[in-house]
């Protein structure tokens, strides 16, 4: 189906609200019945129509539709968050006794639920290099029945061969998830891959404005439908009304974002490879990243975010860059249109930071939607500085 499509098009029953552009918010709780026989078929079935906005939404389900059709998947469900579509995943797809795959170092939340939660539920995890394909065949167990992929990650960008991956989870009956939020599926399509599970935190790129917050998660109808009928329901994380509404109006400049950032962050890239006071530069799409070709392999694109370190740099030459920038916002999180910048050294003590330990040094960029030359002129001085 056609992005264009897609985006502007799919799911948009205009003549129902008056041929508005923009699709209204039905900003309600509660949906009414005028048969008990409807109402038990409700209660039948919760997502095969609208019983209450804790399940189903007309706004909401606008959204579903063009997320899980931008997925290439059969269905979607929309979460208030990211984290709340990974909490929802996993315990939907584990139980007592059973064990995980994760790559190292996931994104913060997930694996605070495999290190801190899931084992009060008797549920372990093995952590990877996710790298290479042998490190899941090891890491196998009889128990194994989710393997957790982030590809790329947004610090390292390190790549998992999601094609690899997916066909040995799917030998051994185990269910994948893949965080794809770097890439969105604009420029990485994993259900195609074979992945089971695609999600996204809709925070960063699909909003695209830093104003909402939410979570994608897309799968064929029958995951969709489990998750739906419990954990969904149960967790009561789904997103409202209006956050959909915003992330609809995010979802129609998506495209034009992504390709205006893409292009500012090669000339950004460019800039940080020429400049002396420049050590190490992380990004997916430079040919000195060592997974450069798996990288084009499976990847449309890459955008955004850039890691860099400072040559001999040292908690107080960092603390100086980061504080002398003007435009780029020291910040977590990223996908909006400002630019950010976040020092790794901001989590820990200053006396525990190590010179020698690259990742101590490591500076994230994420640069947004203003002019190339702006940013170019405001890392030059705080280099300078
Ligand atoms: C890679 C990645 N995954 C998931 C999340 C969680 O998303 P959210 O903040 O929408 O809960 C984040 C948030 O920073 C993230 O960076």
């Amino acid at each position: 189906m056609d992005f264009s499509y897609i985006i502007n098009e799919l799911a948009e029953d205009r003549e129902q609200y008056f041929n508005a552009i923009a699709p209204p918010i039905i900003q309600t709780s509660n949906f009414r019945f005028k048969t008990v026989a409807a109402l038990r078929t409700a209660f039948e079935d919760e997502m095969g129509g609208y019983l209450y906005s804790r399940g189903l939404n007309p706004t909401v389900d606008i959204l579903r539709k063009k997320l899980a059709a931008l997925d290439g998947a059969e269905d979607c469900l929309v979460f208030n968050n990211g984290a709340a579509a990974i909490f929802a995943a996993v315990f939907a797809n584990v139980k007592s006794g059973d064990h995980i795959i994760s790559v190292q170092k996931p994104y913060t939340w997930a694996q605070k639920t495999f290190d801190n939660i899931l084992p009060r539920f008797g549920v372990s995890t093995t952590y990877i290099d996710g790298s290479d394909i042998k490190n899941f065949e090891a890491a196998l167990q009889p128990n194994t029945t989710f393997i957790y992929l982030e590809s790329p990650n947004s610090w390292t960008f390190a790549l998992q061969p999601l094609k690899e991956v997916a066909a040995f989870a799917k030998k051994h009956g185990i269910i994948t998830l893949i965080d794809n939020s770097y890439c969105t599926p604009l420029n990485q399509r994993p259900i195609e891959l074979g992945i089971d599970l695609s999600m996204q935190t809709a925070t960063k790129y699909i909003s695209g404005h830093s104003d909402t917050l939410g979570g994608v998660l897309s799968g064929s109808h029958h995951l969709m439908k489990k998750i739906f009928d419990l954990e969904y329901l149960a967790i009561g994380s789904g997103i409202q009304p209006f956050n959909a509404w915003l992330l609809i109006r995010g979802l129609r400049t998506l495209p034009a974002r992504l390709e205006r950032i893409s292009r500012t962050t090669t000339e950004v890239l460019r800039f940080l490879q020429a400049h002396p006071r420049v050590g190490k530069i992380i990004f997916p799409f430079d040919e000195s990243f060592p997974q450069y070709h798996l990288a084009k392999e499976q990847m449309q694109d890459a955008c955004g975010l850039l890691t860099i370190t400072l040559k001999n740099g040292t908690m107080e030459s960092i603390t100086r860059f980061c504080e002398s920038l003007k435009h780029f916002y020291m910040a977590v999180s990223w996908g909006g249109h400002e630019s950010l910048v976040l020092p790794k050294c901001a989590g820990l003590q200053p006396g525990d930071f190590d010179p020698s330990n690259d990742e101590h040094q490591y500076i994230r960029i994420y640069t947004g939607l203003e002019d190339p030359s702006y940013l170019i002129a405001d890392l030059a001085q705080a280099l300078e500085a």
